[in-house]
C-alpha cells in the first residue's frame, strides 16, 4: 500500500509500505476513503513532537470502510462504512470508565495514538486497534466529506470549547481564533442557545467564514478587541470566552473579555507557559477550562449533522487525491494565503 510517511523534521513521502494487517484479535483493517491534514501533523512536520519517530505514517482522521476483522470484534464487519476518530479508547481503563478516553491506559496513556504512537491515516489503509470500541459507524445519509469533520475539529470545538465553558441559553461567547476548531465552536454553541457569538481574529477571510458559521459579530484581533467586546455587552464582558489559537496573548485576551462568574474555555495547544493576571482574575470568580478532546459526542454529532443541523461539509474547502498528498500539504500548510479551512482527501 501507499502512506504518507514521516522522515524527520521537514520530510515526508507518499511511498510503498507494508500493507497494514490486523495484529491483535481486536483489530480491524480500514480502506481510507476520506481523510484530512490537521495543525497537529504541521506541528510533527515542525520536528514539534518528540514521540513521532521516522518511519511513522502520519494522520489521524479518516473515514473508510472495513477491509479485515480481528477474531474478538463483535461490532464491525468488512463492508463497514466507519469514522476513525482522532481518539483510540479500550473503554475499559480507569479514563475511558470516566468518560475520558482522552488518557486511556491501555492504548499508552494517552488516546492520541494514530500518526504518534502508531501509524496513522493518511495511508490507503489502516489498522485501527479496539475497533469494537474506538470507530463510530456512518449513518447512510451522512456523507465522508461530513463525518470526516467529525474525527477531530468538531468534536474538539464542541467539548473543549462550548460544552467545557457551559454554554447555556442566552448566553453571549466569545471565541478568540476562527480555524477549523474555533468555527466548530461557533458552529456548535447554537445547539446551546447562546444569544451572541462573537468571533476574534487576525485573518479577515476567517472572520467572513465565522459570520457563514453562525457567529453574530466579528472583530479583527487587536487592541480594540476587548473594548469592542465589551461595548457590544454593555460593558459586563461575555459569559464564555472560547480561546483556540494556543498563544499567550491569545489566551490573555480571552481572559480579558470574560465577564465575574463566567468561564474561560481554552482549546489551544500551547508550546511555552502563559502569565496570567491572577492578581485581577482572583476577584471575578471566572473559571478556567482546557483539555485534550475525548470525542466523546461523536454520536451527538453524528444525529446533529443526519438532521441537518449541523452543515458538517462546511469545513472543507479544498479537496485534493493521494497522489497529491504534497499539495494538500502546501495549501494547508499556507490555509490563510489559499483562503483554505481544511481539505479533504481521496484516493482518486
Ligand atoms: N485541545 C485539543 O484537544 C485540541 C485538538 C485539536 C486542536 N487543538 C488546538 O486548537 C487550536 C486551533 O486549531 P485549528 O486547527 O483551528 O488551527 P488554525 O491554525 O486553523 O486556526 C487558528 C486561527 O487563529 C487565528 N489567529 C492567529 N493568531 C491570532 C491572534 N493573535 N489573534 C486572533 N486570532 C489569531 C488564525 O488566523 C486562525 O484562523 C490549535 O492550537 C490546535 O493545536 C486542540
Ligand atoms: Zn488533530
Ligand atoms: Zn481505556
Amino acid at each position: 500500500m501507499k502512506a504518507l510517511v514521516y522522515h524527520g523534521p521537514g520530510q515526508k513521502a507518499w511511498e510503498d509500505v507494508p500493507d497494514a494487517t490486523v495484529v491483535e484479535p481486536t483489530d480491524v483493517v480500514v480502506r481510507v476513503d476520506t481523510t484530512t491534514i490537521c495543525g497537529t501533523d504541521l506541528h510533527i512536520l515542525h520536528g514539534d513532537v518528540a514521540a513521532v519517530t521516522d518511519g511513522r505514517i502520519l494522520g489521524h482522521e479518516a473515514v473508510g470502510t472495513v477491509t479485515a476483522v480481528g477474531d474478538a470484534v463483535k461490532g464491525f464487519g468488512v463492508g463497514d462504512r466507519v469514522l476513525v476518530p482522532a481518539i483510540t479508547k479500550c473503554g475499559r481503563c480507569e479514563y475511558c470508565q470516566r468518560g475520558m478516553p482522552s488518557h486511556c491506559q491501555t492504548v499508552g496513556g494517552i488516546g492520541w495514538i494514530f500518526g504518534h504512537l502508531i501509524d496513522g491515516t493518511q495511508a490507503e489503509l489502516v489498522r485501527v486497534p479496539y475497533a469494537d470500541t474506538s470507530l463510530y459507524a456512518v449513518p447512510e445519509n451522512v456523507t465522508n466529506e461530513q463525518a470526516i469533520f467529525l474525527a477531530d475539529s468538531l468534536p474538539t470545538g464542541y467539548e473543549v470549547g462550548v460544552l467545557a465553558g457551559a454554554v447555556r441559553p442566552g448566553d453571549t461567547v466569545a471565541v478568540v481564533g476562527a480555524g477549523a476548531v474555533g468555527l466548530a465552536a461557533i458552529l456548535t454553541t447554537g445547539l446551546w442557545g447562546a444569544a451572541r457569538v462573537i468571533a476574534i481574529d487576525s485573518n479577515k477571510f476567517r472572520l467572513e467564514k465565522a459570520l457563514e458559521f453562525g457567529a453574530t459579530d466579528v472583530f479583527e484581533a487587536g487592541q480594540s478587541a476587548a473594548s469592542d467586546v465589551r461595548a457590544l455587552t454593555d460593558g459586563l464582558g461575555v459569559d464564555v470566552a472560547i480561546e483556540a489559537v494556543g498563544y499567550p496573548e491569545t489566551l490573555l485576551t480571552a481572559a480579558s473579555l470574560v465577564r465575574p462568574g463566567g468561564t474561560i474555555a481554552n482549546i489551544g495547544v500551547h508550546g511555552v507557559p502563559v502569565e496570567l493576571p491572577m492578581q485581577d482574575m482572583w476577584i471575578q470568580n471566572v473559571k478556567l477550562t482546557m483539555g485534550l478532546v475525548d470525542t466523546v459526542s461523536i454520536p451527538t454529532l453524528l444525529k446533529m449533522v443526519a438532521s441537518g443541523r449541523i452543515p458538517a461539509e462546511k469545513m472543507g474547502t479544498h479537496s485534493f487525491t493521494f497522489d497529491q498528498m504534497d499539495e494538500a500539504y502546501g495549501v494547508f500548510g499556507n490555509a490563510a494565503a489559499n483562503a483554505a479551512l481544511k481539505v479533504i482527501i481521496t484516493p482518486a
